[in-house]
C-alpha cells in the first residue's frame, strides 16, 4: 500500500483526506470508503474508473496490450503451458511442481463424470434450446446434487467445489451440444487430455473409435488458455458479487455464465460470426463499416473494441496465429476468413477505429477457429464459459480467502419521486 494522500475539497466542508493505495502494477487507487461520512457517494456507472477489489490473479495493461496471469505473459503461457497447468496457476498462485501437477491433473480427470440423475435435466429442455440456456440451468443444478461442497465457509468444501466445476463443466457443455443434435451423450475419457476429452465428448459417437486430431487438440487447448481469466470483467464481477452474499459456488458460476452470454461480452464470438455471415462478401464491408460509425445506428462491429485494451488484445494475436494453423491443417478455404481479414485491414486503417482505438479482440478470431473446427456457432460462448470457469472460481476463492470480506452493495444516485402522499379514498 502507498502513503500518498488525495485531498478532496467538498463544498462547505473541511478538506477530506483519502488514502492512495499502490499495487504492484497499474494505476494507483484512491480509497473512498470513508467518503460516505461526508454525505457523498462517487458515481461511476459501468465502473469505468472504479477498482472493485484487490486481486493478484490477472493484470492487464490496455495501453501496452499486456495480459499477465499470476505474473506470466499470456503469449508465453499459450506457447509453453497447457490449460490444466494454467488452471493450477490461476487457482494456486504459482506454477506446480511435477508432483503437484500430477496430483492436480489426477483429481480433475477423476471428477469429470456427473451424477447420473443430473442427465435427466437435459430431457426437460426443448431440442432447439440455446446451449447457453441449458448451461445456466444445469450448472446451477449442481448445487442440488453436491451437498457436501456447498458450505463456502469450509475451505475443503471450497476446494472440492472448485475441482467439481473445473471437471464437470466440460462434460455438461458437451452434453448440451449432443442434446441439441439428438446424439447420445459421451462419457468422459480419463485417458485423454482435458482438451482431447472435451473434443471426444463433443464429436465422438458410441459406435466407433474417436481419434483426437492433435492440431485440433492443441488449438482447443490454446482457446481454453486464452479465455481463462481477464481481471474484473462483467462475468467475473458477477461471480464475485454473487459470492459476496455467501451463495454456493455452483450458483455463483451459473450467474457468471448468464452474464457471459451477452453479445457485448462472451456472446461476441457468436455475434461476430453472425456479422461476418451477414456481410457475406468483401465488397459489402464498407456498408457495414459505415453502419458501425453511424451514431444513429446501434450496429457495432462485433469482435472489435474493448473496455480495457486501447491497443491490440494480446490474445487476438495468438488466436490469429492459431486460426491460420487450423485452417491450413484442415485445408479449409473459408470465404468468411477472407471477409474477416479484409474487415480487419479496413478497420485498422479507418480513422474512426484508429481514433477510438478499436482493435480486433480475442472474439474476432476465436469464432473463425471454432467454426473451422466444426463447432456450431451456438457453442462458441459455451466454450468461452468452459474456459472462464477457472477464472471465475479463482476470483471467487480469492475473495472468500481475503480477511474482512463484505457483501457487495453499491449505492446509487436517486432521481425518483419523493414525499408523495397516498391519495385519500
Ligand atoms: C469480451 O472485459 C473484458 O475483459 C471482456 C473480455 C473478457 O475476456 O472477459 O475481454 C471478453 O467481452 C471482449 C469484448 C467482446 N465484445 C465485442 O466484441 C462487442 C463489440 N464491442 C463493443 O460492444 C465495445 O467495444 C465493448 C463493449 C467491448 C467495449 O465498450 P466500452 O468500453 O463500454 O466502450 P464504448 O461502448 O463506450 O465505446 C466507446 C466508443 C463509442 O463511440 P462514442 O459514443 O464514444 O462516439 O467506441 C465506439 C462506441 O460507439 N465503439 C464501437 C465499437 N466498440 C465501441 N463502434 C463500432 N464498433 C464497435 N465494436
Amino acid at each position: 500500500m502507498s502513503d500518498k494522500i488525495a485531498i478532496l475539497q467538498l463544498p462547505g466542508q473541511e478538506p477530506v483526506e483519502l488514502p492512495i493505495h499502490k499495487g504492484s502494477a497499474g494505476n494507483d487507487v484512491i480509497d473512498i470508503r470513508s467518503l460516505g461520512q461526508s454525505g457523498y457517494f462517487t458515481y461511476d456507472p459501468g465502473f469505468l474508473a472504479t477498482a472493485s477489489c484487490e486481486s493478484a490473479i490477472t493484470y492487464i495493461d490496455g495501453e501496452k496490450g499486456i495480459l499477465l496471469h499470476r505474473g506470466y505473459a499470456i503469449d508465453e503461457l499459450a506457447d509453453k503451458s497447457d490449460y490444466l497447468e494454467v488452471c493450477y496457476l490461476l487457482l494456486n498462485g504459482k506454477l506446480p511442481s511435477a508432483d503437484e501437477f500430477a496430483k492436480f491433473k489426477h483429481t480433475v480427470l477423476h471428477h469429470t463424470m456427473l451424477h447420473e440423475q443430473l442427465v435427466a435435466f437435459y430431457r426437460g429442455f426443448r431440442r432447439d434450446s440455446h446451449p447457453m440456456a441449458i448451461m445456466v440451468g444445469v450448472v446451477g443444478a449442481l448445487s442440488a446434487f453436491y451437498h457436501d461442497s456447498l458450505d463456502v465457509a469450509n475451505e475443503s468444501c471450497r476446494e472440492i467445489a472448485a475441482f467439481r466445476l473445473i471437471s464437470k463443466v466440460p462434460t455438461l457443455a458437451a452434453m448440451s451440444y449432443k442434446y441439441s443434435v439428438g446424439q447420445p451423450f459421451m462419457y468422459p475419457d480419463n485417458t485423454l487430455s482435458y482438451a482431447g476429452n472435451f473434443l471426444k465428448m463433443m464429436f465422438g459417437i458410441p459406435c466407433e473409435e474417436y481419434v483426437v486430431n492433435p492440431v485440433l487438440e492443441s488449438a482447443m487447448d490454446k482457446i481454453l488458455i486464452l479465455h481463462a481469466d481477464h481481471e474484473q470483467n462483467a462475468s467475473t464481477s458477477t461471480v464475485r458479487l454473487a459470492g459476496s452474499s455467501g451463495a454456493n459456488p455452483f450458483a455463483c458460476i451459473a450467474a457468471g455464465i448468464a452474464s457471459l452470454w451477452g453479445p457485448a461480452h462472451g456472446g461476441a464470438n457468436e455475434a461476430c460470426l453472425e456479422m461476418l455471415e451477414e456481410i457475406g462478401t468483401v465488397d459489402r464491408i464498407p456498408e457495414f463499416v459505415a453502419k458501425a460509425k453511424d451514431k444513429n445506428d446501434p450496429f457495432r462491429l462485433m469482435g472489435f473494441g474493448h473496455r480495457v485494451y486501447k491497443n491490440h488484445d494480446p490474445r487476438a494475436t495468438v488466436m490469429r496465429k492459431t486460426c491460420h494453423e487450423v485452417l491450413e491443417e484442415l485445408n479449409i478455404d473459408d470465404p468468411l476468413l477472407d471477409v474477416a481479414m479484409e474487415l480487419e485491414r479496413i478497420a485498422l486503417e479507418d480513422p474512426y477505429f484508429i481514433e477510438k482505438k478499436l482493435y480486433p479482440n480475442v472474439d474476432f478470431y476465436s469464432g473463425i477457429v471454432l467454426r473451422a473446427m466444426g463447432i456450431p456457432r451456438t457453442m462458441f460462448t459455451v466454450i468461452f464459459a468452459v474456459s472462464r470457469t477457472i477464472g471465475w472460481i479463482s476470483h471467487w476463492k480469492e475473495m472468500l480467502d481475503q480477511p474482512g470480506q463484505k457483501i457487495g452493495r453499491p449505492r446509487q444516485l436517486y432521481t425518483g419521486q419523493t414525499d408523495l402522499k397516498y391519495p385519500e379514498k
